[in-house]
């Protein structure tokens, strides 16, 4: 007789959980927020027009954006062509795709120089990439191949990753430096594989994923940010930070970048340990968010928390990452846990609090760029509206179908 009450609470208790976690997916006003995100790129465009320079940033206090010129060692340039090939995605506009082209091709000579260092993934694929993928111009294929071969000449074989930062070799002593952001920029490499590029380009991001797996996190599954190795030898030498707190904290959006990461690397793989893996630095992320709050201080464990500035990147890029992550997961209540913690993350980037409105013509306030640097702190961040309308659009393409 207890038996079966407790069977039968726990059906009830299974039923409220999962109608009320529905309930709170589906009062998401999707479209409301894309529309939001087409008025301010079109505010944008009515600013900047058909410039040369690319948005950065928006300052506190600051009501415009900050341009900065197309060079290689502009690790963001890739993000505004970006956010407007998905804002033609959202509205199919002519007049969006047109300004689309015309910021993606302004990154053209990116493509005839040497390697610079590993951003030549976020430069490239964010804009020819996206635009590739929604208009298939055998142009922008071509030039994503090229790059993907670029930017596998810094692929050392003996360590087995990519060395992110030729420039900090000698400043740092880092002989050979794979950063945890470099794990977005293997996407490039996959794609080249699967698309005509040289075959070994899978195999040079699988092998820098699972060497980084090996020695690019502490045991619980965070991140260190830097991993430096020897070159001759190939053997891990430590881990550091370069924008987290310390050697030893968590910066937020490193961690994102892991998420998000793996959760690619185990799309173009399929094989189980990266989706172990990107399930274990997810849940190490979401066990230290705030309680009930979805976008989190810059570094979870810098000291000065609840005084601390958020980071509305990292949340952005973890909501899309797990947008997609929910879709791998067996566990039907992990798969749910995360959907629900995505769907919160949107919600909590698409407040008042988060949204620029007014106040600027970017999409969101509030993110960190590089904390230790003193630089883009509680700003508006362009790589955050590129990760917040691909999530937006991912969520709508998972409830629309
Ligand atoms: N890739 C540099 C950063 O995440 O700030």
């Amino acid at each position: 007789m207890m038996k079966r009450l407790l069977f039968t609470l726990s059906l009830v208790l299974l039923c409220f959980s999962s109608c009320s976690q529905k309930e709170t997916i589906s009062d998401f006003d999707v479209d409301q927020q894309l529309e939001y995100c087409h008025k301010q790129v079109k505010r944008t465009l009515d600013m900047i027009g058909d410039t040369t320079r690319m948005p950065r940033n928006v300052l506190p206090g600051q009501t415009a954006w900050n341009l900065v010129p197309v060079s290689i060692g502009e690790w963001t340039v890739g993000f505004w062509p970006g956010t407007l090939w998905y804002a033609y995605e959202a509205t199919q506009s002519e007049d969006i795709r047109n300004h689309a082209v015309h910021y993606t091709e302004l990154l053209a000579p990116l493509t005839k120089e040497s390697p610079y260092d590993h951003d030549l993934g976020f430069q490239l694929f964010c804009s020819y990439g996206n635009g590739y993928r929604l208009t298939g111009n055998g142009s922008y294929k071509q030039i994503l191949l090229n790059a993907a071969d670029t930017l596998a000449t810094l692929f050392n074989p003996k360590v087995g990753t990519i060395l992110s930062w030729p420039r900090e070799v000698e400043p740092n002593n880092w002989p050979h430096n794979t950063i945890m952001d470099n794990m977005i920029n293997l996407e490039m490499l996959y794609w080249a594989a699967k698309n005509g590029g040289d075959k070994k380009l899978y195999d040079i991001a699988t092998s820098h994923a699972a060497t980084t797996m090996k020695y690019g996190f502490r045991e619980d599954g965070g991140n260190y940010h830097v991993a430096v190795y020897d070159t001759i030898t190939g053997d891990f030498l430590k881990g550091v930070t370069h924008q987290g707190y310390a050697d030893s904290t968590l910066w937020a959006r490193g961690q994102a970048w892991a998420i998000y990461g793996y959760t690619m690397v185990y799309r173009e793989t399929g094989e189980q340990r990266f989706l172990d893996f990107a399930e274990k630095v997810t849940d190490l992320y979401l066990n230290h968010l705030p309680q009930n709050e979805y976008v989190p201080y810059w570094d979870f464990n810098a000291p000065n928390i609840p005084d601390e500035p958020r980071d509305a990147s990292a949340a952005a890029i973890v909501a899309s990452a797990l947008l997609e992550l929910q879709d791998y997961v067996n566990d039907p209540e992990k798969k749910e846990t995360y959907k629900l913690a995505a769907v919160n993350m949107l919600k909590e980037l698409s407040s008042t609090q988060y949204q620029s409105h007014e106040k600027n013509p970017s999409f969101l306030l509030h993110s960190t760029g590089h904390w230790p640097n003193k630089s883009e702190i509680d700003a508006s961040i362009i790589y955050a509206d590129y990760y917040y309308i691909e999530a937006l659009l991912r969520y709508k393409a998972l409830t629309s179908n």
